[in-house]
């Protein structure tokens, strides 16, 4: 049988996953595949790299051109991750008339017009499971198990090392820089963490799913979106103590006008409910479809294993053939399709948690109700702790609002009222609360 030769364009923490599986469970994948696969050249930046799977012969190379154009290479695996120089080394890699199997969220979400537009035109496909959700097989599940549905809405946690930081944080009492380094180390993060902590990496999800689900077709950029890296600790001890925890969600919803609601930002999640009970670099997707109702995905969200699992599935759907009919009938970033209409995130709304720092005196607690009243927003609780301090009424002492539903408009001009009064500091905090 004639093997399939692999060509890799990056060895990293995912890479070196891929080629763990494939020579572990060679028997197995050759099996299901119905041909060997076989690692024949690989792509990276720095040749004399200590790593921890080591491939026979002499396959690392620093020369791109000598991987993508290899004749003796059948279909490439990109996993060096990035949007620059990658864009092109994939587009070069469709046009020698190579299938592509990526896990690159930001060149998809980033550039996907091109992407795809090249493997139209070649005829190729492109594979990119291990893109959203590390190892759940959530496009395969919107794209293939749900697609007599009409998506209604998905609400997720698709940043593994967010999420990984998150319980650290609630459940260890670690600090954020600890768990961060902790992530790094563990190989979820991306190669500039920047990406995950401001949201970036789980709006780049979002917009790869939003294209599955809604054949929406966004610039990443207009999804308003907000990470954890500015969140305060105090705000996830205040949500424990009120029956929260703090999630990063990705939110979509089709919307009755046909526009799409989308949003990353950290909510407070009621305790008990699935999506709190999601821990460590677990992700979660739940997705309502229109005749299927409520479905929940869950599992390991990133780490070289569980995305690698996704990546090979995904070479193994190239390489018997049944990648193509679903990546033609997809029709994903199609330039007649034109931009989806995004809904205005002051149309949101929902219940808010509300944190202010303000000065411990008569009258404060009224004149901020006053300015949520004057803007129809309702209190459903307060809570401010006694410090004991009645010598120092100028210290800032903590008040904790939770609204009842309220709308983004009318809560971002109290706020901006709010913050401008003499009796409290600025910023105030504001975040969105799930049932
Ligand atoms: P990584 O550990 O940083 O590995 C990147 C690899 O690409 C390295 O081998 C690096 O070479 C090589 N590389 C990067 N830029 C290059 C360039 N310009 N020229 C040549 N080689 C280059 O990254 P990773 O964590 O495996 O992630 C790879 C991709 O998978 C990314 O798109 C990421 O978003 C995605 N992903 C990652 C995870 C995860 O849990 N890690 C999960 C899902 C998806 P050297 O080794 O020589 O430096
Ligand atoms: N950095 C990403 C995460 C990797 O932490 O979720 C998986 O896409």
């Amino acid at each position: 049988m004639q093997p399939v030769r692999i060509g890799m364009l990056g060895f990293g923490t995912v890479g070196q996953g891929v080629a763990t599986i494939l020579e572990r469970s060679a028997e197995r994948i050759t099996r299901r595949a119905g041909r060997p696969l076989v690692i024949q050249r690989v792509l990276v930046r720095d040749l004399a790299r200590v790593r921890s799977v080591s491939l026979d012969g002499n396959k690392l190379t620093t020369d791109w051109r000598s991987v993508v154009n290899d004749p003796e290479v059948d279909l490439v695996v990109e996993l060096m991750g990035g949007v620059e120089p990658t864009v092109g080394y994939v587009q070069a890699a469709l046009e020698a008339g190579k299938p592509v199997v990526t896990a690159n969220k930001a060149l998809l979400a980033e550039r996907g017009w091109e992407i795809f537009g090249s493997a139209r035109s070649a005829r190729q496909v492109v594979a990119f499971e291990a893109s959203v959700a590390g190892g759940i097989p959530i496009v395969q599940a919107v794209s293939i198990g749900l697609a007599a549905n009409q998506i209604q809405s998905i609400s997720a946690i698709l940043n593994g090392t967010c999420n990984y930081i998150l319980s650290a944080m609630t459940l260890r009492g670690i600090t954020y820089q600890t768990a961060l380094a902790q992530a790094q180390q563990l190989g979820y993060a991306e190669a500039d963490p920047t990406l995950d902590v401001d949201g970036t990496d789980t709006a780049h999800k979002l917009a790869v799913l939003a294209q599955l689900a809604f054949d929406a077709t966004v610039v990443t950029s207009d999804i308003p979106r907000q990470g954890i890296d500015r969140l305060d600790i105090a705000d996830i001890r205040c949500a424990g103590e009120l029956g929260y925890t703090i999630k990063l969600l990705a939110r979509a919803k089709l919307a009755p006008d046909g526009s799409i609601e989308l949003r990353v930002a950290p909510r407070l999640v009621k305790q008990g409910t699935p999506l709190a009970d999601v821990k460590d670099a677990y992700n979660a997707i739940r997705v309502v479809g229109d005749y299927v109702g409520d479905t929940l995905f869950y599992g390991r969200g990133a780490g070289a294993m569980p995305t690698a699992s996704a990546v090979v599935s995904d070479i193994i759907d190239v390489v018997c053939g049944r990648a193509n009919p679903t990546f033609e009938t997809q029709n994903l970033w199609k330039s007649d399709r034109g931009q989806t209409r995004l809904a205005h995130p002051d149309q949101a709304s929902s219940r808010y948690y509300l944190r202010f720092n303000i000065a411990d005196q008569p009258g404060v607690i009224g004149q901020i109700a006053m300015i949520l009243g004057r803007c129809g927003i309702s209190i459903a609780s307060i809570i401010q702790h006694d410090t004991g301090r009645d010598d120092s009424p100028d210290a800032p002492v903590s008040l904790i609002l939770m609204t009842h539903c309220a709308q983004e408009s009318a809560m971002s001009a109290a706020l901006v009222e709010i913050d401008q009064l003499e009796v409290v500091r600025a910023p105030s905090v504001c975040l969105g609360v799930d049932e």
